[in-house]
């Protein structure tokens, strides 16, 4: 396989910088989630495959054109075409595997593997891949593991995420390998649960002006 596919999809994260880590009940909540997060200023999310409401939260947002919508928790090929036909944009796995990876390929759609071990590493840059989830990165020791896996790998770019707070996120986005932060705590299941929208775009807005990720509203309009 050849390098980097959708590079697009990579340079937009890499902009955005901040990759909110989604996992939703029920998709009636996922135009209300896609509004709290752009009046925070952040335009895209990462909507997971753990719950069945998932790729119907994807097919809602996939259409509104004013966010850019993930897939998370790719697991296996049948999950890349079910999110890529739902429309995602990108998708996310927790792990490498050679036939998720192909799937994606064959589908013309940027994946971003999990890589926890310089093997996972290895395999993902064989496969064509150097753009990667450093997943979970605070238990792998976080920049101190960027640090080491940059060492052999210095084509690598990562998303970490995995047990990172606002208050760490600052020291990851300044590593020069990272391109992106992916993290749970601006939309956390229960709030989304629970409806409190206002809080999610609390901690959106608060996410950017921490990080001075200069993400401006989106014109909606
Ligand atoms: C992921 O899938 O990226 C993580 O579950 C997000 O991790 P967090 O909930 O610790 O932010």
């Amino acid at each position: 396989m050849s390098t980097e596919l959708v590079p697009w999809v990579v340079d937009r994260l890499a902009a955005l910088r901040m990759v909110p880590v989604v996992v939703i009940d029920d998709a009636a909540h996922a135009d209300r989630l896609a509004d709290a997060l752009l009046d925070g200023g952040i335009a895209c999310a990462e909507i997971t495959l753990r719950t069945p409401a998932g790729l119907a939260a994807i097919r809602r947002l996939s259409h509104r054109g004013d966010i850019l919508v993930g897939a998370g928790t790719i697991v296996n090929p049948d999950d890349v075409d079910a999110a890529v036909d739902a429309g995602a944009e990108f998708l996310v796995s927790p792990g490498f595997g050679i036939e998720v990876a192909r799937r994606a390929r064959a589908r013309g759609v940027a994946l971003l593997p999990g890589v926890a071990t310089a093997s996972e590493l290895q395999a993902a840059v064989a496969a064509g891949i150097s753009s990667v989830k450093l997943f979970p990165a605070e238990a792998l020791g976080g920049i101190v593991m960027l640090d080491a896996l940059g060492g052999p790998f210095p084509q690598a770019r990562f998303m970490p995420s995995g047990g990172i707070t606002l208050e760490k996120a600052g020291g990851y986005l300044d590593h020069p390998a990272v391109f992106a932060v992916g993290g749970s705590w601006i939309a956390p299941r229960a709030q989304i649960a629970a409806g409190d929208f206002r809080a999610i775009t609390e901690s959106a807005a608060r996410t950017v002006a921490i990080l001075e990720i200069g993400v401006s509203r989106v014109d909606r309009s």
